[in-house]
Order: C-alpha cells, then sequence, then structure tokens
C-alpha cells in the first residue's frame, strides 16, 4: 500500500486530495494547524501542527512516505492578498512551511513531493489587457508578480525545483488558477470570487442588488476542484516535472460570472461595482503544456461547476439560518 503525506489536509484542497488518494487505495497521513472545517478529508492519521516548526515536519515526515503533496499555505482571495495588510504573515508563514517541509522530507527519504505553486507568480505586465493575459509557462520571467503571495509562490517554486537538482528528490511543480467548489472557504474573508458572489447572490433579495469590486471588466478563469485534483494526481504519476499550469481555459469577466450566478440562482440580480481589491487585469490558463506533457487539460465548463458550488453554498447559508433560530 502506498504512503502519502497530505500537508494542508485541513483546507480546500486538501481535503478533496486526501479523499482522492484514499479511493485509490492510498494510507493518507493529513496535516494542517485545523480540521477541516467541513469535515471534508477522511486520513487515516491526522496531526494537528504548525509546518512553519522544523521539528513538526521532522516528525510528520517519519513513517516511510512514498509521496507528500505541500498544499499549507497562508493564501485567500483578493480579499486577503491583494490588501497589502497580511504580507509579512504570508511570505513569513508559507516561505517556512516549504523550506522546513522540504527539507524534512528530503532528509526522511521521500521519493516524491508535490508543490502547490499559484497563478499569482505570473508577471503583471503580461495581465494588463483584460481580454488578452498572457500565461504561458515560460512567460514567468522577467518576474513581476502583483502580490507578496506570487512572489513567495515563486521563490518555493525555485526552491523546489533546487532540491531536484541537488538533492534527488523527486519535485512537481503546479501553478492553481483560481480553484473553486464544494468544501471551499464562502465567507470570512478568505473566500475568492466564486464563493464570494455565490453568497452574495443567496443573500440578496429577488430584484435585489450585489456589490461587484472594480468595474466587472476583468477577467479570470475558475477551475473547480475535482480537475485539479486530477491534474495532480496526473502530474504525480508523469515523468514530468513542470511548473505546469492547472487550471480552465474558459475565461469570463467577473460581471458576466455574476450574471451566471444570477441565472442559476432563478433570481433577478442587480450588479453594482464598487471600488475593492482587484488583483491582475486579466488571467486565464494556458493549457498548451498540460496537454503536451501529461495528454490532458481540464475540460469541465465552468456553469456546471458553479451550479455544484452554488447548491452546497445555499445549504450552508440555510444551515446557519436554521442554528440561529
Ligand atoms: P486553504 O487555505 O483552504 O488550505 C491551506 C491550508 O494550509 C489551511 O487549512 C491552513 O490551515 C493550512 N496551513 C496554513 N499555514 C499552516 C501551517 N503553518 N502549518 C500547517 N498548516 C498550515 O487553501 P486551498 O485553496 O486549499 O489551497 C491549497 C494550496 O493551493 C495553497 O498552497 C494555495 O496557495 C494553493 N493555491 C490555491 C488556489 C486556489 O484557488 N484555491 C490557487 C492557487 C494556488
Ligand atoms: N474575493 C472576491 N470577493 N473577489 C471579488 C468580489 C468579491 O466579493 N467581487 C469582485 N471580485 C473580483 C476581485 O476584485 C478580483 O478582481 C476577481 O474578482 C477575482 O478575485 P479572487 O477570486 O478573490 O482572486 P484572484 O483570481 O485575483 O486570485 C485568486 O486566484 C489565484 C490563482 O489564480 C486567489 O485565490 C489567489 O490566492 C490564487 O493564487
Amino acid at each position: 500500500m502506498k504512503k502519502a503525506l497530505v500537508c494542508g489536509a485541513g483546507g480546500f484542497i486538501g481535503g478533496h486530495l486526501v479523499n482522492r488518494l484514499k479511493s485509490e487505495g492510498y494510507w493518507v497521513r493529513g496535516v494542517d494547524l485545523k480540521y477541516n472545517e467541513y469535515g471534508n478529508g477522511n486520513a487515516d492519521d491526522f496531526v494537528i501542527g504548525d509546518l512553519t516548526d522544523p521539528v513538526v515536519c521532522k516528525n510528520v515526515s517519519e513513517g516511510g512516505f512514498d509521496e507528500v503533496y505541500q498544499l499549507a499555505a497562508d493564501m485567500g482571495g483578493a480579499g486577503y492578498i491583494f490588501t497589502g495588510e497580511n504580507d509579512a504573515a504570508v511570505m513569513h508563514n508559507s516561505a517556512l512551511c516549504n523550506l522546513h517541509m522540504l527539507h524534512a522530507a528530503q532528509q526522511a527519504g521521500v521519493k516524491k513531493i508535490f508543490y502547490s505553486s499559484s497563478a499569482c507568480m505570473y508577471p503583471e505586465y503580461n495581465q494588463l489587457d483584460p481580454e488578452n493575459p498572457k500565461c504561458s509557462e515560460e512567460s514567468a520571467y522577467p518576474a513581476a508578480p502583483d502580490s507578496e503571495y506570487g512572489w513567495e509562490k515563486l521563490f518555493s517554486e525555485r526552491l523546489y525545483l533546487t532540491y531536484q537538482r541537488n538533492l534527488g528528490i523527486t519535485v512537481k511543480v503546479a501553478r492553481f488558477h483560481n480553484i473553486f467548489g464544494p468544501q471551499g472557504t464562502w465567507k470570512g474573508g478568505k473566500e475568492k470570487a466564486p464563493a464570494a458572489i455565490c453568497r452574495k447572490v443567496i443573500e440578496a433579495e429577488d430584484g435585489g442588488t450585489i456589490e461587484i469590486w472594480g468595474d466587472g471588466k476583468q477577467t479570470r478563469s475558475f477551475l473547480y476542484v475535482d480537475e485539479c485534483v486530477e491534474g495532480v494526481r496526473r502530474l504525480m504519476e508523469s515523468d514530468f516535472s513542470g511548473p505546469v499550469n492547472i487550471g480552465s481555459e474558459e475565461m469570463i469577466s467577473i460581471n458576466d460570472f455574476a450574471k451566471m450566478i444570477a441565472e442559476i440562482s432563478g433570481k433577478k440580480i442587480i450588479i453594482k461595482n464598487i471600488s475593492g481589491p482587484e488583483g491582475v487585469r486579466g488571467r486565464n490558463s494556458d493549457n498548451a503544456l498540460i496537454q503536451e506533457k501529461l495528454g490532458w487539460a481540464p475540460s469541465q465548463s465552468l456553469k456546471e461547476g458553479i451550479t455544484k458550488t452554488y447548491q452546497w453554498i445555499s445549504e450552508q447559508a440555510n444551515k446557519e439560518v436554521a442554528e440561529l433560530v
């Protein structure tokens, strides 16, 4: 039986990844600062621990793991990473998790380690035109990410690749493009646009107004979490290290996305564009490299994924209301 360690297993993607690995027959240890708040991710063993501490990293790495998946990071949507207020925490926490976890895994003799980088590492200068952003893997340099979160991701990508070059551990690096789905953060300040807009629409009356940050013409693509996990597993099983985009190529403006969610709700919704943290003007995954190297790329439509997500957030919101009564 293969053994995997999932760092950040109490989080959104980590919880889904644990389930996927279990369904493939792995023995899985999860580690995180917290348990998954929606009960997602049924690991065989779950350690509550802080991965900025090298002793914790050493302890959780022991036990003969074949694979480590390093997803632990201080992260959130535009309301968390683009305000500037969390920059020190993001860089300090995430860089320490990566430095100590990678070292501990290599020292413990782990054969393969996965690292979750982000599309936020791409240079801002290629993402100024909302209709024509460039995010092909080779366009990463000269580096100019628009957030400290992106700079930390870029540093850590390079860190992992040095361990592969110098110390023999096999490394896999993926650049995720805005992953969404059930069991993701949907309130509290760290939520990304898909969950935030679903929540706003759910909370609005029929005929009501929702606030959307920016002019709404900024573009993004969003990838459903099951396809993200599929991409991660395919990358792990391949002989390609990356860095490679794991994202959707279905680009949409944020206002059109809000209209799509309003349509799913069946309500008439008025969009009010207000100032707020925006990030880059345009972003879209470029899937040429993943298609070439893995013979696969995500294909599920945004509408399909966001419909399932809307339903799940609706249930969560209803549960909260019921608890208040
Ligand atoms: P998440 O916030 O739900 O999960 C991250 C988990 O890491 C959290 O449960 C958190 O408690 C844990 N963590 C943070 N600091 C820790 C520490 N010091 N010790 C132990 N655990 C710690 O985020 P997610 O959406 O599941 O993202 C997973 C990974 O993918 C992250 O590295 C993130 O940067 C990356 N990523 C995500 C997206 C996305 O759209 N969700 C996009 C690009 C990259
Ligand atoms: N979060 C959020 N909440 N965003 C909103 C809202 C809202 O209520 N209204 C409009 N937006 C706009 C933001 O201003 C931004 O321009 C766009 O929707 C997308 O915001 P997010 O989904 O929060 O983040 P992002 O796409 O800029 O960055 C995310 O994806 C990266 C990978 O592609 C973040 O999750 C990063 O952490 C991640 O690495």
